[in-house]
């Protein structure tokens, strides 16, 4: 039994459809005080004895709704509740950067565990987040699936991240293609919005580039780099990232910057999921 958050509805129908596996009908609800209550009414009649919680974190409510999805799950007497973080939220908080900080990747995974036989997450910015689950937690890679929109034209196409790393994420991506150079930059991020970006000497002139990375959020990595491409002649420049978080106004910056495509996968439903990571995460549930 399937049983979504509302953030991976669409990621859940993909996954039931791919392990032939009932999806279970949840209700969200809101209590006047703003308390929220996430459901699953139907899952004690489920024929299977397998709670499969898929839930992007990509909110607060959201990470409120897999809390309760995970004891939903208990409550109807599931014998082993798998827990799906397409998109784990807080990942990138993994140290506590300055003194009283927390370290909020752990604060999360801890909250997360006691619901859980089992984790699973796709493209954790660091797979060592996977360490701060009590119980065993998987990183899943979806990168090799980030080749499948792009166009079979590509000319003398160049796989580039911003950082080196994300270069594992533009290798699968190009070896997916199947032809192509890998390359990266170098990056120093100044604040939460700024980045600065120093080239390598990666021939890009008159070739068409694929920019990688496993999250776009402000969209400023990915505006620095393409700005850099255009000084260098790129041919078309085409955006692909596995978790497709695009806040506030990061659509809009890199459609100004010119790129040719933004894309991304159903781990954060956006315009730009193109892709399905549900026979990755199927595989693994297999
Ligand atoms: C950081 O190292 C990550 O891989 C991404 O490059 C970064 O988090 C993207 O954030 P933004 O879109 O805000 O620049």
């Amino acid at each position: 039994m399937i049983i979504s958050g509302s953030a991976s509805q669409v990621l859940a129908a993909e996954l039931a459809a791919e392990l032939d596996e009932p999806l279970a009908s949840v209700e969200y609800d809101r209590f006047p005080d703003g308390e929220l209550l996430a459901s699953a009414p139907g899952v004690a009649e489920a024929e299977t004895d397998r709670a499969i919680v898929v839930a992007s974190t990509v909110s607060s409510d959201a990470h409120l709704e897999l809390l309760q999805l995970q004891d939903a799950a208990r409550e109807w007497g599931a014998a082993e509740v798998v827990t799906v973080l397409p998109y784990m939220g807080y990942a990138r908080q993994d140290d506590a950067f300055e003194s009283g900080h927390p370290v909020s990747a752990r604060a999360v995974a801890r909250a997360i565990s006691p619901g859980a036989d089992r984790v699973l997450t796709v493209n954790p910015h660091e797979e060592s987040v996977c360490g701060f689950f009590e119980v065993p937690a998987e990183p899943l890679d979806a990168a090799g699936r980030l080749a499948d929109p792009l166009p079979a034209d590509l000319d003398d196409p160049v796989f580039l991240s911003p950082d080196e790393g994300a270069l594992d994420i533009a290798t699968a991506a190009r070896d997916a293609y199947g032809r192509g150079a890998v390359d990266y930059f170098e990056k120093t991020r100044l604040s939460g919005t700024e980045v600065e970006m120093t080239p390598s000497d990666a021939a890009v002139s008159g070739r068409d580039v694929v920019v990688t990375d496993d999250i776009i959020a402000t969209g400023s990595t990915m505006s620095e780099a393409v700005a850099l491409l255009r000084e260098r002649a790129a041919a078309r420049v085409f955006v692909t990232c596995v978790h497709p978080m695009l806040a506030a106004d990061a659509y809009a910056k890199l459609s100004r910057a010119g790129v040719e495509a933004i894309y991304g996968t159903d781990t954060i439903e956006r315009p730009a999921s193109e892709v399905s990571v549900a026979p990755v995460v199927a595989d693994a549930l297999r």
